[in-house]
């Protein structure tokens, strides 16, 4: 399965229900929701609040990205404000495993992130405890930039990872996904697409989400 996963990051937040509305009727599947905290990344996004606002527009899974250093701080906050799918940066964090842990016992599925110099490898002794692998397909921390290319030999040896462990962990990738680039990274053996710039910046957002999904068929 292939799952669409439209980033509120790019959307035009004066008009937040509407716009998530227009990602739901174009058959989106989860709703992603970058945090950034001007530290892991250097630019300031949003918060628990926003997750929160966008839980009472949509039933769709909340897919929240944490670009936060120190993400154990606020992984109970984000679970009340209703989050779906937790995914925290391999490069924030020191103890994963007891990271995920507490995210599962928190009832939301649990996905590590890598920037895109991390290598899959560090994932090798955690890939089976965890629901989804996000390869980050641009630096972290501002949408609208370019795919960059290597992102595909990793999503190769994620799924390489998950056939050699036997498990099921979905493979996401966040980062320049527009109708060029999607193809390539679901030819690769990817499950979800974020997308941002080329939903909420098209000029239909609900034919924008068609479109990519018509391209993963
Ligand atoms: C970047 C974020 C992405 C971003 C993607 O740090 O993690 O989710 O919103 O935006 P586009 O699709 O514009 O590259
Ligand atoms: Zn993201």
């Amino acid at each position: 399965m292939a799952y669409i996963a439209p980033s509120i990051l790019a959307s035009d937040f004066t008009n937040l229900s509407q716009q998530i509305r227009m990602a739901e009727i174009g058959g989106a599947d989860f709703i992603h929701c970058d945090i950034m905290d001007g530290h892991f990344v250097p630019n300031l996004t949003f918060g628990p609040i926003i997750v929160k606002a966008a839980r009472r527009i949509t039933k769709l899974p909340l897919d929240v990205h944490l670009m936060i250093e120190n993400p154990d701080k606020y992984l109970e906050e984000f679970a009340s404000a209703g989050a779906d799918m937790l995914t925290v940066h391999q490069e924030a964090v020191i103890h994963l495993n007891r990271t995920i842990n507490k995210i599962k016992e928190l009832g939301m599925k649990a996905g590590v992130a890598l920037n895109p110099s991390t290598p899959v490898k560090t994932l090798e002794y955690i890939a089976e405890f965890i629901d989804h692998i996000l390869i980050m397909s641009v630096n972290p921390g501002f949408g609208g930039q370019v795919f960059i290319e290597n992102s595909l030999k990793k999503i190769k040896e994620a799924a390489e990872l998950r056939k050699n462990l036997n498990t099921d962990f979905l493979i996401e990738v966040d980062g320049g996904i527009d109708t060029e680039t999607i193809k390539r990274a679901y030819d690769a053996g990817c499950d979800v697409f974020v997308s941002g710039s080329s939903i909420f910046k098209a000029d239909n957002i609900s034919a924008a989400v068609v479109e990519l999904k018509n391209l993963i068929k």
